[in-house]
């Protein structure tokens, strides 16, 4: 079957995916506040229960789906072949070249268990971070989960692909040469993607529509890439990153539905777990890591600015999401008050440096000091001043798209500064 219609296929079962989550979400909803899965919209008027954790149903449609695709790319040599499933992986990257067979996935047996690999790693992320939303897990097994869930994608890796060498960027070259072997490194580095997509995007929360608004951003982009990519010597890698990608647009756009301004669903750290494993997944399988991570800039600048409260050198709370202010309706960034001589010199040091460039708000009274909580969302309250909640999602997405839009220019017309194109 020829590549083209296999695409066809997965997009309109993606399709499916979307009408599945968006007629079920509405009608899980009472049963998952029946079970005391829910939460309250600190941002509104009314404290309304609003079922929470619903990515877990957005997450098992998403399975279903790529479940039901399975057999179309391989399902189609099996049938031509009579011979049997070929066991040894193939060099389909040079076999892409051009011309070449329009069942060439079908023809890798490596790539059918990258694929049953990475279905895997999402599978058990899903599972890990429902446990997550029941049991209201710390901070410290947040990170564990991810790094458990990759474990056997890292393991299919390993096995199949194993590359760990590395391209030099040209300015460091005369350091260390064109290239780097970095060995069990890459593994720590892979694992520690996972982490990072995970916890980055459960981090930029607390806004209706956001948690699922920048992972359909994100998911956007990397199909921008995918397809930008589809004529180029490495089809395969990229065709099998749409295989994944189109089925999670599909079900995160019906999700974003219901989870937009006033949210009827809360997607719950289940959602973010589910999207931050998919996309390393692809990044991982899909070899192109570097690029995934150019469009998590503004996660990235969200996690470099809490370090001092996720660390604990400032002060963090259990909730740093935007303070609501029900007179006018508009949030303002929320703050945290402590003695700025109990903080040990670095938490300190962040925040007079912070303070002094003009991102971090601090005012002193009575001894004590009260310091903005340092998420990008409070950032954007300090500079623009408050915003209606809606305001604040669409800013924030807006954000998101430009730096996709500047991961592109960096991607493409300056890739040329750092490698050979
Ligand atoms: C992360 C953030 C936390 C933020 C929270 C919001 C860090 C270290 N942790 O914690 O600061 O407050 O996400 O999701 O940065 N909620 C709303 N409106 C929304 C979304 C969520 O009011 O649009 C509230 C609801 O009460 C909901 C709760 O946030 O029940 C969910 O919080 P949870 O995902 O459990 O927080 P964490 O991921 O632990
Ligand atoms: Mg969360």
């Amino acid at each position: 079957m020829d590549w083209t219609i296999q695409l066809l296929i997965n997009l309109m079962l993606s399709f499916c995916g979307f009408i599945a989550t968006i007629r079920a979400v509405p009608k899980m909803g009472h049963l998952f506040i029946k079970a005391n899965l829910c939460g309250i919209d600190m941002s509104k008027k009314e404290s309304k229960k609003i079922p929470e954790a619903m990515g877990i149903v957005c997450g098992c449609i998403y399975l279903i789906v790529v479940f039901i695709f399975i057999p179309v790319p391989f399902g189609t040599y099996i049938v031509f072949n009579q011979e049997g499933f070929p066991h040894e992986k193939e060099n389909n990257t040079s076999a892409s070249g051009g011309g070449c067979s329009p069942y060439v996935l079908a023809a890798s047996s490596g790539a059918f268990v990258e694929l049953l690999a990475a279905l895997l790693s999402i599978c058990c992320m899903l599972l890990l971070g429902f446990a997550d939303d029941v049991l209201e897990l710390k901070w410290r097994h947040k990170l564990l989960l991810p790094t458990v869930a990759s474990l056997p994608l890292l393991m299919v890796y390993f096995v199949t692909y194993n590359g760990t060498t590395i391209i030099v960027p040209k300015p460091l070259r005369f350091l260390v040469g064109y290239s780097l072997n970095l060995g069990p490194l890459y593994y720590v580095y892979m694992g520690m993607l996972a982490v990072f997509c995970t916890n980055a995007i459960n981090i930029l929360a607390g806004v209706n529509g956001l948690e699922v608004g920048q992972s359909v951003v994100i998911a956007a982009s990397l199909l921008a890439h995918n397809v930008a990519e589809l004529g180029g010597p490495l089809r395969d890698t990229h065709l099998f990153s749409l295989y994944l990608l189109l089925p999670f647009i599909g079900v995160s756009l019906a999700l974003l539905y219901h989870n937009w301004y006033p949210s009827a669903a809360f997607v719950g750290d289940t959602y973010c777990y589910f999207a931050g494993m998919t996309f390393a997944v692809i990044g991982i399988l899909g070899h192109f890591s570097k690029t995934m991570l150019l469009f998590f800039l503004p996660q990235i600048a969200n996690f470099v600015y809490s370090v001092p409260q996720l660390f604990h050198f400032v002060p963090c709370p259990r909730h740093r999401l935007p303070r609501y202010d029900r007179k006018t309706d508009r949030l303002h960034m929320s703050t945290s008050t402590f003695r700025m001589s109990s903080l040990r010199w670095p938490g300190r040091l962040a925040l007079r440096l912070g303070h002094a460039v003009g991102v971090v708000h601090l005012t002193e009274s009575g001894g004590m000091t009260t310091c903005n909580n340092l998420t990008i969302i409070n950032l954007l309250l300090k500079l623009a001043g408050p915003l209606h909640e809606r305001r604040v999602t669409q800013a924030l997405l807006a954000i998101q798209v430009m730096c996709s839009c500047l991961a592109f220019v960096i991607r493409y017309p300056l890739a040329s500064l750092f490698y050979d194109v």
